[in-house]
């Protein structure tokens, strides 16, 4: 690695790597050059002097970026359990302007998700304020999740429920579809047993409390979670109105 020279910093990379740097101020431009012995990319920032020796505006995880977010346009946010949770948890998704689609097995609870979403929608608070998404709730799992950018499972608190739900979105969610589970006190890693390796790096733990009268998320890693997909999750539930807090290691509740 070089870069002492003012606004440029270099980076030796594999040829197939992709860069995005979210979580830095860099207002500049990304190329790769092919001037040097070895495939690199060389950031240029006019405004900036940039220098891996001197300061850390680029920090390691920012140049070992692998993973870049699907366009979302109207595919939906996919809760799976319209109990407790899950109706608040689409509430907050739909604020954000969302569609969300919801699926839970019990006829009874899908009506009174409804009903909650329809009287309570009003509490959730985007930020910013916004229009909000559609809501639709369905009986057919497939159907739910077939075009889903992000799954969050609420399904009762039971290991194996949540084992066997994994393996079932593995297979019918899109390939870049994120998948979070709301678990108190299991972390994802302990959920994985039916999923596809790629598929690993798509899931985290996305643990709400009870909105709208608490906010918060903690965002936690399965262990092979692709770490861009935090910053990019905490953007997107700050702006549906959500305190994201992302755990700098796995550990559960
Ligand atoms: N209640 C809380 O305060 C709270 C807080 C944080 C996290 N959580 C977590 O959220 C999850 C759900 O908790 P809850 O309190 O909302 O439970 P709940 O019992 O109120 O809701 C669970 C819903 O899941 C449905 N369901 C059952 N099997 C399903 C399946 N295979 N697919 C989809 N839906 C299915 C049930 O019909 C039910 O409506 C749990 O993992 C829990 O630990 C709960």
């Amino acid at each position: 690695m070089s870069g002492a020279r003012p606004g440029y910093l270099t980076l030796a990379l594999p040829t197939d790597s992709t860069v995005t740097f979210p979580d830095t101020h860099i207002d500049g431009r990304v190329e790769t050059h092919t001037a040097f012995d070895q495939p690199r990319l060389v950031v240029f920032s006019p405004k900036q002097h940039i220098s891996p020796c001197t300061n850390h505006t680029i920090s390691e995880p920012a140049y070992k970026m692998t993973w870049q977010p699907s366009a979302v346009g109207e595919r939906p946010v996919v809760i799976l359990g319209a109990g407790v949770l899950g109706r608040r948890i689409a509430c907050s998704y739909l604020a954000g302007g969302y569609n969300v689609h919801t699926y839970d097995p019990s006829a009874e609870t899908r009506q009174a998700a409804a009903q909650y979403v329809k009287e309570h929608l009003h509490d959730f608070k985007a930020s910013p304020p916004g229009k909000t998404g559609e809501f639709q709730v369905y009986d057919d799992l497939e159907a739910a999740v077939k075009d889903a950018w992000l799954v969050i499972e609420a399904v009762p608190e039971k290991l194996q429920l949540k084992i066997d739900t994994f393996g079932e979105l593995d297979k019918k969610c899109p390939a870049d579809c994120i998948i979070g589970s709301n678990s108190s006190s299991y972390r994802s890693s302990l959920m994985l047993e039916k999923v596809s390796p790629e598929r690993r790096k798509l899931i985290c733990n996305v643990h709400y409390t009870m909105p709208p009268e608490v906010c918060t998320v903690e965002l936690m890693t399965d262990g092979e979670t692709y770490p861009e997909i935090f910053p990019y999750l905490s953007e997107v539930l700050g702006r549906c109105g959500m305190l994201p807090f992302t755990a700098k290691k796995e550990s559960t509740g």
